[in-house]
């Protein structure tokens, strides 16, 4: 019996991988979705279908799958553009606005992200929501020695914020940078573009995971009648 949602992400996967050209600069995301993409991707070099791909990876997850299937990587230093970045995302709201950093990526992906000439999400349907915040609590990187001051300063402006633990750690997650992770729930995130400023301006955080404004495609995976569908 095959997982529904399994079956989703790997399309959703493939669907992206298949807009990757020969000869570009690939943004490579982070999570369970993107992992696909990353495998598929890997897939179309080895066959000869595309070449000269050249992968940025926004995470250590991204890293290492793609020297796992192949994709031979670079950093922000050594390119001057991104051609697409392929990315996963907790949250997708009508207007194409995400909540990201489910993973602890969010940061190193927003860069990756945004520099993206085109920025490709992909999800299951079960990611699609009205309004962002009601489903998934929004992370929120900080440096370690501001933990405290700055979970103050969210309780003040409404949120509640959690300290996001490790599963197999013991204690608090740390990021790829060497931070911690601030959990929000917010009643009702009405202007996300403002809440997304004001979190940053406080001092000691490092980034929130709301992306405004980056996405420009959402390739949404659906099963229907036991079969998978991308739009
Ligand atoms: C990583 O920090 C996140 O932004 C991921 O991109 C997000 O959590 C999506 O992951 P899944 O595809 O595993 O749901």
């Amino acid at each position: 019996e095959i997982d529904p949602v399994k079956l989703m992400k790997q399309e959703v996967g493939k669907a992206a991988a298949a807009l990757v050209e020969s000869g570009t600069i690939v943004g490579l995301g982070t999570g369970s979705t993107t992992a696909y993409a990353i495998q598929y991707i890997g897939d179309r070099l080895k066959s000869g279908e595309i070449k000269d791909i050249v992968g940025i990876p926004t995470s250590f997850q991204a890293e290492v799958l793609a020297k796992e299937y192949g994709i031979p990587l670079t950093t922000l230093d050594a390119v001057d553009h991104i051609d697409i970045a392929i990315d996963g995302a907790d949250e997708v709201d009508p207007n194409k606005n995400l909540i990201k950093g489910g993973g602890a990526a969010h940061t190193r992906e927003k860069v990756v992200d945004a520099l993206a000439n085109k920025f490709v999400v992909v999800v299951d349907s079960g990611k699609l929501v009205e309004r962002l915040g009601s489903t998934f609590k929004l992370p929120v990187e900080v440096i370690p020695m501001a933990i405290t001051p700055v979970m103050r300063a969210i309780a003040k402006l409404g949120g509640k914020p959690e300290l996001r633990m490790g599963i197999r750690k013991a204690g608090p997650v740390i990021t790829d940078q060497g931070n911690m992770v601030v959990d929000v729930t917010f009643d009702s995130i009405d202007n996300p573009a403002e809440l997304e400023k004001t979190l940053n301006n406080i001092p000691g955080v490092l980034e929130n995971g709301l992306f405004v404004g980056v996405t420009d495609v959402v390739l949404v995976g659906e099963v229907k009648d036991g079969k998978p569908l991308v739009y």
